[in-house]
C-alpha cells in the first residue's frame, strides 16, 4: 500500500469489488468530500433518513454528518456553519475575530471526526483497505483517534485508538463505550507531550500486516479534506458576514495545529475567489458570478477596497507538529 500521496485509481479491483458487497450488506453509503463540502446537496432522502438517527449513535448515516453544518442541537443542518463573534470587550481590537465551532461534529464532538473519514474513506474507495480483515489503527492522543474509531466502527472497520495512558478518564470511558473489544485500547507512556511513544508502538504493531496504521501526519487525505471541505465552510462563514457588511475584508486565518491537517483551510479560506456556492444574492459587481450565489468581498474579480489581493494574508498559523507541548485551543473547537 502506498504510504504517501493519494491513489486516484482502484489499486485492487477484487477488493474493492469485495468492500462495497461487505458496505452494501450493511446499508452503508458513503458520503462523498463535494456533499460533505455543500452538504445542502446531499440527496433528499439520506437527509430525511438522518433526522431519525441520533448524533452520537453508531449508526453509518451519521458520515453525512461529518461537516461543518450541523447546527447547535447536532441534528439539523444550519444554513451557515455554527460560529461565535468574539467582541471587541473581549478580544481588545476593532478587528472581528471569529470562531468556529468544532463541537456539533456527529459522536465525538470534535472534528477530528472529519480527518479520520478524510483517511480512511480514499483507502477504502480505491481498493487499499480491506474491512474484513484489516484493523485501521489510530494513532493520537485523543481527539483523532476516538473520531478514527467511531468511523470505523459506522463504517463497519476494526478500529483501534492509541493514546497515551495519562490522558482524560473521559477519553477512555467514550473509547469503552465504542470499542469492539477492549484490545482495541492500547495504552503507551506518558500524556500529551509523549507522542514518540505512540509512535513507536506503532512501529511495533505495523510488522502486523493485518494491521494498517492511518498516521494523521502523513494521510493526504487529512490535508485534502479540510482544504475542500473545512476551507469552504470557513470562507461561508465570512461570505455570510460580508453580506451583512461589505467594507468587511478577511485579514487572517489561525488554527492551533496538531497533525497541521486544519492548515489548508486557511489557505483556501483566505486564498480563493467565490467560496460556498450556496445559493444567496448574487455578486452585483461583476459578470462573472452571477450564474451562482456570490458575494463581493469574496469575488476574486471585484475590485479591492481596502488591500490588494497579492497582500490577503493566509494569516498566522501555530505549527506544533510534534505536539510537543499543549498547545492552545484552536478556533475550530469548542471553547
Ligand atoms: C480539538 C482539536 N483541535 C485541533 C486539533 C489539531 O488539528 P489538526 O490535527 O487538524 O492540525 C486537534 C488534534 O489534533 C484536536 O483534537
Amino acid at each position: 500500500m502506498a504510504r504517501l500521496g493519494i491513489e486516484t485509481e482502484i489499486v485492487d479491483r477484487k477488493l474493492f469489488a469485495s468492500t462495497v458487497a461487505w458496505f452494501r450488506e450493511a446499508k452503508i453509503t458513503l458520503p462523498t468530500f463535494a456533499e460533505l463540502a455543500a452538504p445542502w446537496t446531499i440527496p433528499a432522502a439520506i437527509r430525511e433518513g438522518l433526522a431519525a438517527v441520533g448524533p452520537d449513535e453508531a449508526h453509518p448515516l451519521n458520515l453525512f454528518r461529518v461537516h461543518w453544518y450541523n447546527g447547535p442541537g447536532r441534528r439539523a443542518q444550519v444554513e451557515v456553519p455554527d460560529h461565535v463573534v468574539l467582541p471587541e470587550a473581549v478580544t481588545g481590537t476593532k478587528a472581528q475575530i471569529v470562531v468556529a465551532l468544532g463541537r456539533n461534529f456527529p459522536m465525538i464532538e470534535a472534528h477530528k471526526v472529519l480527518a479520520a473519514y478524510a483517511c480512511l474513506a480514499p483507502r477504502v474507495v480505491t481498493g487499499q483497505f480491506d474491512p474484513t480483515t484489516h484493523r485501521a489503527l489510530w494513532p493520537s492522543t485523543g481527539n483523532y483517534c476516538r473520531g478514527g474509531v467511531a468511523i470505523s466502527r459506522i463504517m463497519r472497520c476494526r478500529g483501534v485508538a492509541i493514546l497515551p495512558a495519562e490522558m482524560s478518564r473521559e477519553r477512555f470511558e467514550w473509547l469503552e463505550r465504542w470499542v469492539a473489544d477492549p484490545s482495541d485500547i492500547v495504552k503507551t507512556p506518558g500524556s500529551e507531550s509523549n507522542v514518540k511513544e505512540i509512535y513507536d508502538k506503532c512501529a511495533e504493531l505495523d510488522r502486523d500486516p493485518h494491521n494498517v496504521i492511518f498516521n494523521q501526519f502523513c494521510e493526504f487525505g487529512n490535508h485534502l479534506a479540510h482544504y475542500a471541505i473545512t476551507g469552504r465552510a470557513l470562507g461561508h462563514v465570512f461570505e455570510s458576514m460580508s453580506a451583512r457588511d461589505p467594507e468587511l475584508r478577511l485579514r487572517a486565518f489561525t488554527s492551533a495545529t496538531g497533525s497541521a491537517g486544519t492548515t489548508p483551510a486557511g489557505t483556501r479560506s483566505t486564498s480563493t475567489g467565490c467560496r460556498s456556492g450556496r445559493p444567496s444574492t448574487p455578486c452585483a459587481t461583476c459578470s462573472i458570478c452571477t450564474s451562482a450565489a456570490r458575494s463581493p468581498a469574496w469575488c476574486s474579480t471585484a475590485p479591492p477596497r481596502t488591500m490588494p489581493p497579492s497582500r490577503c494574508s493566509t494569516g498566522a498559523t501555530e505549527v506544533d507538529l510534534f505536539g510537543a507541548k499543549k498547545r492552545a485551543k484552536t478556533p475550530m473547537e469548542v471553547a
